[in-house]
């Protein structure tokens, strides 16, 4: 008996991680201790420019809202987290005494504006490698990357009748990150992807190098990383990486 509990505890403790990656920001993944932690911290650091109520300034970008939103939504918490803690303050305003935070500092700031942007507290803290595994999405729930977002689609490569390269049974694009970069990861998952409905053209070929022949990848499944362009006669992707996943579609 007391061998199966041990066994069963073992089992659910490795199921955790699964349940994990449906959690998104409303699930109330930081606590208010925390938020207030990193209230402190916003203000001494970030509050100078972004403003202490996150409205921005002149350049500087408001932290809550419609379009701070939309430029993070349907991703992780993680490329946010990475901006903040590679890229705050910018380089061309760091003076030599800018402090370096800890990542528990940037997390909990993270929090900070979590709750400015309306996402409720739970009862526990978020913690540094978890940011990956929460989403962050809309008050709808996720949706369709807004124009010009980097995205990623799986499909087969082909070309029209009046000589279009395009790939077509793609999926629903998501947004993406590392434009240039396709990851083994990534790749993997793409090759397990089914085929969808959609159809992208493909345009500025002239990212990919000289040396790039859309010839050779003609009837193959590939991955399409780029900027989505959406116009009322078709959607454009302006690609920066295309990747073969598989020689055939069938
Ligand atoms: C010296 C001014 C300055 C400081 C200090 C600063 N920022 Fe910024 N922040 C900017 C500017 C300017 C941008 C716009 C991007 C750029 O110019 O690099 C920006 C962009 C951002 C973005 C991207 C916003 C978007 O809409 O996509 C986030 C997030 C951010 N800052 C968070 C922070 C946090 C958190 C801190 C404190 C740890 C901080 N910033 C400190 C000036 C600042």
């Amino acid at each position: 008996m007391k061998h199966l509990t041990a066994i069963s505890f073992v089992l659910g403790f490795a199921l955790l991680p699964q349940i994990d990656t449906g959690r998104t920001v409303w699930d109330g993944v930081y606590n208010e201790a925390q938020a207030e932690r990193g209230a402190l911290d916003y203000t001494k650091n970030c509050g100078g420019c972004h403003m202490e109520n996150m409205a921005g300034q002149g350049e500087v970008p408001a932290l809550k809202g419609t379009a701070f939103m939309d430029r993070w939504r349907d991703y992780s918490l993680q490329p946010l987290f990475s901006l903040i803690k590679t890229e705050m303050p910018p380089l061309r305003f760091r003076t030599p005494g800018t402090p370096k935070l800890s990542d528990e500092t940037y997390t909990d700031i993270l929090t900070y504006l979590l709750k400015a942007n309306d996402f409720p507290a739970g009862a526990s803290e978020l913690a540094l490698d978890a940011l990956d595994k929460v989403q962050i999405v809309g008050r709808e729930g996720p949706a369709p990357p807004p124009n010009f977002a980097l995205v990623l689609v799986v499909g087969c490569m082909a070309l029209t009748a009046d000589s279009r390269w395009v790939v077509v049974a793609a999926t629903e694009p998501v947004r993406a990150t590392m434009p240039d970069i396709a990851t083994a990861e990534e790749l993997r998952a793409s090759l397990a992807k089914r085929f969808g409905t959609r159809q992208f053209r493909l345009a500025d070929f002239g990212y990919l190098g000289a040396e790039f022949r859309p010839e050779s990848l003609r009837g193959q499944k590939i991955q399409v990383k780029g900027y989505l362009i959406r116009q009322r006669e078709f959607e454009r992707i302006s690609v920066t990486s295309l990747q073969t996943v598989a020689s055939r579609c069938g």
